[in-house]
């Protein structure tokens, strides 16, 4: 589909995607790419970040990968400095990297319950942290007069209750305090914005394929009356308004992209 944004409203910004070699997060760094931004890809998998690079430059676009593992501290580091490194400055920061099986409450180990924790909660702040000093107004690569801006891709599973999805709502919930608390803390301090996404189910994403069985999906119009799968597109779209100028008073806020899906009740 068509973007309706213009293709250069982030030229010459450099976006770093956690996540970003496949799903909404490859989503995002292409249609951030086709935007004018240059891109810095970090995943756990090499093959899969270097099949994203080549899609990326086969459109244009500058990308690079960096393989990494955001509940590493070390990695979350050397990915950021190479970012920087490489490309001169860091303007945006999307933390897509996220971790999910379903399993119910009492079947899941403590263990299974941090991991995700790590992934996704701790890994998103440690991403922030170690952005930080680039992100900053007046910090490296970057004028006096702005700073970046960050994007956590979150969930609406936690805005109510999810069957065996006790560590994923636990750890968006997280996330989503995060947003807050870094859009208060660095906004006043750093002018950088941090804002949040919560897409619904989106078609063709690991997300759906996992979470939701075909059963469930092929019924869930019959009882969820805005069920329907966005796209991709759908997320990386929200990701530009917020990224670029046009979101340049939104700060602190997780921008719910689910067709109004979690609002959702039986007609009766
Ligand atoms: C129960 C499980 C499990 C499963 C792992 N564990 N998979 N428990 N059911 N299916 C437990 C393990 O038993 C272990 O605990 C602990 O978790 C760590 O497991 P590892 O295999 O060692 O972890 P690791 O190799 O690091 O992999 C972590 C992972 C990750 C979370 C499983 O590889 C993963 O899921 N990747 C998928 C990425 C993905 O799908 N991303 C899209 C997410 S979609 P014990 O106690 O045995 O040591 C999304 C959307 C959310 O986020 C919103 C939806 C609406």
């Amino acid at each position: 589909m068509e973007s309706p944004f213009k293709e250069d409203i982030v030229r010459g910004k450099v976006a770093l995607i956690t996540g970003g070699g496949s799903g909404i997060g490859l989503e995002i760094s292409t249609q951030f790419g086709k935007h004018g931004a240059s891109i810095a890809i970090m995943g756990r998998r090499k093959q899969v970040l270097d099949s994203a690079v080549s899609a990326l430059q086969s459109l244009g676009i500058k990308a690079v990968g960096f393989v990494g593992d955001v509940r590493k501290q070390e990695d979350a580091k050397r990915v950021v400095e190479s970012t920087f490194k490489h490309f001169g400055r860091l303007d945006i920061l999307v933390n897509a990297a996220a971790g999910n099986f379903l399993v119910s409450a009492e079947d899941l180990s403590p263990n299974g319950f941090k991991t995700v924790m790590d992934i996704d909660s701790v890994g998103t702040f440690t991403m922030c942290y170690e952005a930080l000093k680039y992100l900053k107004k007046g910090g490296p690569g970057r004028g006096s007069s702005s700073g970046g801006t960050i994007l956590n891709i979150s969930a609406t599973l936690h805005y109510t209750a999810s069957w065996y999805q006790i560590h994923v709502s636990a750890a968006k919930a997280a996330i989503d305090s995060i947003t807050r608390n870094l859009a208060l803390e660095w906004g006043t301090d750093y002018d950088i914005r941090v804002n949040g996404i919560a897409p619904g189910p989106i078609s063709g994403t690991p997300g759906l394929s996992k979470l939701v069985p075909d059963e469930i999906d092929n019924k869930a119009h019959e009882y969820m009356p805005l069920y329907k799968p966005g796209d991709k597109w759908d997320i990386a779209m929200a990701a530009l308004y917020l990224a670029c100028d046009s979101g340049k008073y939104v700060n602190g806020t997780t921008l719910i992209v689910d067709g109004g899906l979690w609002l959702s009740r039986p007609r009766h």
